[in-house]
C-alpha cells in the first residue's frame, strides 16, 4: 500500500517537474520524445530559460568593470552565481570557485597550472581505466611536457576499480591522482573520500571529475576532502559553455596564470606584471556571464526538488531499467559495480551500438551509442561501443518500458 502511495506521489511530482521542460512535449520521428542522453547534455527547465531571456533583456553589461547600474547589477548577480555554487558544494570558500568553459577547460588548467609548479622530470600522475579522454589527455600531454609519466588504475570486469591495486600504484613520486566520481560510460560511483584520503597520506593531490556526478547526487567537497572538483553547467539543467573549476584555496593561490589578460591583473608594465587575487586570477577577459548567472538559477532549481529527490528518483529508474533489460535474451551489461548511478550500458549480442541506436531514434527514444570518449575503457572490455541510456529527473518508468520495448524491437529488426 505505501509503495502504491508513494509511487502516486512520485508520479504526480514528476508530471509537476516535466511541464518544466518545454523540449519534453515535442515529437521526434512522430513519437513523444523519451530523452535518455542526460549524461551528453541535460534539457532545460523554464526557469532556466527565463533567467536567460531576463539577463539579455534586463541587466546584459559587462562585469567588474563599471560603476553605471547596468554593469553593478551584472556584476552582483554573476558574483552571487559564484556563491550559490559555492554553498551547493559546500566550498568552504567562493572564491575557490572559479567559471570555466566546462570540465574539459577546467581539468586542463589544473593539469597545465599544477604541471608548471609542481611536476617535474621522473615524477608520475595517476588516472583510472575508466576516465573519460577530458580527464587523460590533459595529463598525457602536461606529462610529455615535464617527463612524468602516466600510470593507471585498472578497472574489473563489473567496472570498478580494482583498489587493492591503489597501495602498489601510489609512490613517492606520485604527485597527483585525477579520477572520476562517476563514470560516464559504466555508472560506476566511485568511493572519492576513501581514496582522496589514501592519496592525501601519500602526499597526492586528487582532482575529481564530476561532470556525471553534479546532477545526480549531492555533492559536499569538504567531506570528500578532494584538492579540485570539476563539473559542467550544461549536464545539470544549465546552458552550454559554462563550467567550474573548484580548487582548494592553498593549490590556486599557489598556481601561475593560466591564461592572461584583462580581469586578471593587479598591475601591467612592460618591465614586469602582477597578477590579482582568487577567483579572478584564473578569469581573464570577459567570461561568460550569462552563462554563469544562468547556472546559479540552475542550481537553485535542483536545490528546489532537493539533491535526495533527484538522486531516489534516478536510482529508482536506474534499477528498473537494469532488471528489465535483464529479461531480454542476449543483453549484456557493461558496468554492474555495486554503486552505480545515472546510467546503463549495454549490447545486444553482436549487434553494433550504432545500429540499435537509429532504431530506438525512429521510436523517439534518445540514447547515446558509441564509445562515450572511453576509448581505453572500450579496450578493457574488448568491444566497440555500448548503447548508453541516462537519466535525469523528468524521465518517467514509462519511458523506461518504451526503451525496453524498443529494444526488443531493435533486437528482432537486427538478429
Ligand atoms: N561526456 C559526455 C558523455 O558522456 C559527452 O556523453
Amino acid at each position: 500500500m505505501s509503495e502504491v502511495l508513494h509511487q502516486e506521489k512520485s508520479m504526480i511530482a514528476i508530471e509537476q517537474i516535466r511541464s518544466q521542460f518545454p523540449i519534453l512535449s515535442r515529437k521526434v520521428n512522430n513519437q513523444s520524445l523519451v530523452y535518455f542522453d542526460n549524461g551528453a547534455t541535460t534539457q532545460k527547465p523554464k526557469s532556466v530559460l527565463d533567467a536567460i531571456q531576463k539577463y539579455y533583456s534586463e541587466i546584459n553589461a559587462n562585469i567588474h568593470r563599471g560603476v553605471h547600474t547596468l554593469s553593478q547589477e551584472a556584476t552582483d548577480a554573476y558574483e552571487h552565481s559564484r556563491k550559490t555554487i559555492a554553498d551547493f558544494i559546500n566550498a568552504e570558500h567562493a572564491h575557490e570557485i572559479i567559471f570555466t568553459r566546462g570540465t574539459t577547460e577546467s581539468i586542463n588548467l589544473v593539469a597545465s597550472c599544477f604541471g608548471k609548479k609542481f611536476v617535474n622530470a621522473g615524477d608520475e600522475i595517476l588516472v583510472t581505466e575508466m576516465e573519460h579522454h577530458s580527464n587523460i589527455v590533459p595529463w598525457q600531454l602536461m606529462c610529455e611536457e615535464r617527463g612524468a609519466k602516466l600510470k593507471v588504475i585498472p578497472v574489473d570486469d563489473n567496472g570498478e576499480l580494482i583498489l587493492s591495486e591503489l597501495k602498489n600504484l601510489l609512490t613517492s613520486k606520485t604527485k597527483l591522482l585525477a579520477l572520476t566520481h562517476v563514470s560516464n560510460t559504466l555508472g560506476t560511483v566511485n568511493d572519492v573520500k576513501e581514496i582522496s584520503s589514501l592519496a592525501h597520506k601519500n602526499g597526492t593531490a586528487v582532482l575529481v571529475d564530476g561532470a556525471q556526478a553534479i546532477a545526480h547526487t549531492e555533492v559536499d567537497v569538504q567531506d570528500l576532502d578532494c584538492d579540485f572538483y570539476c563539473f559542467s553547467g550544461h549536464k545539470m539543467y544549465g546552458p552550454t559553455g559554462i563550467g567550474i573549476l573548484y580548487g582548494k584555496e592553498k593549490f590556486l593561490n599557489e598556481f601561475p596564470p593560466y591564461q592572461s589578460g584583462g580581469g586578471m591583473i593587479k598591475e601591467v608594465s612592460f618591465e614586469q606584471t602582477t597578477f590579482t587575487t582568487l577567483p579572478y586570477k584564473f578569469e581573464a577577459g570577459t567570461p561568460n556571464i550569462e552563462g554563469g548567472i544562468v547556472l546559479g538559477a540552475a542550481v537553485e532549481w535542483m536545490k528546489n526538488i532537493g539533491m535526495k529527490n533527484i538522486s531516489a528518483h534516478e536510482n529508482e529508474l536506474l534499477q528498473y531499467a537494469i532488471q528489465q533489460l535483464k529479461t531480454i535474451d542476449g543483453i549484456r551489461i557493461i558496468g554492474e559495480a555495486k554503486h552505480h548511478a545515472s546510467a546503463v550500458s549495454f549490447l545486444i549480442g553482436n549487434i553494433h551500438p550504432y545500429d540499435v541506436g537509429v532504431i530506438l531514434d525512429k521510436l523517439g527514444i534518445a540514447v547515446r551509442t558509441g564509445h562515450h570518449c572511453n576509448q581505453p575503457l572500450m579496450k578493457h572490455f574488448n568491444i566497440p561501443g555500448t548503447v548508453r541510456a541516462s537519466f535525469a529527473v523528468y524521465n518517467t518508468m514509462e519511458e523506461v518500458d518504451k526503451l525496453i520495448a524498443g529494444v526488443k524491437q531493435a533486437k528482432k529488426m537486427l538478429s
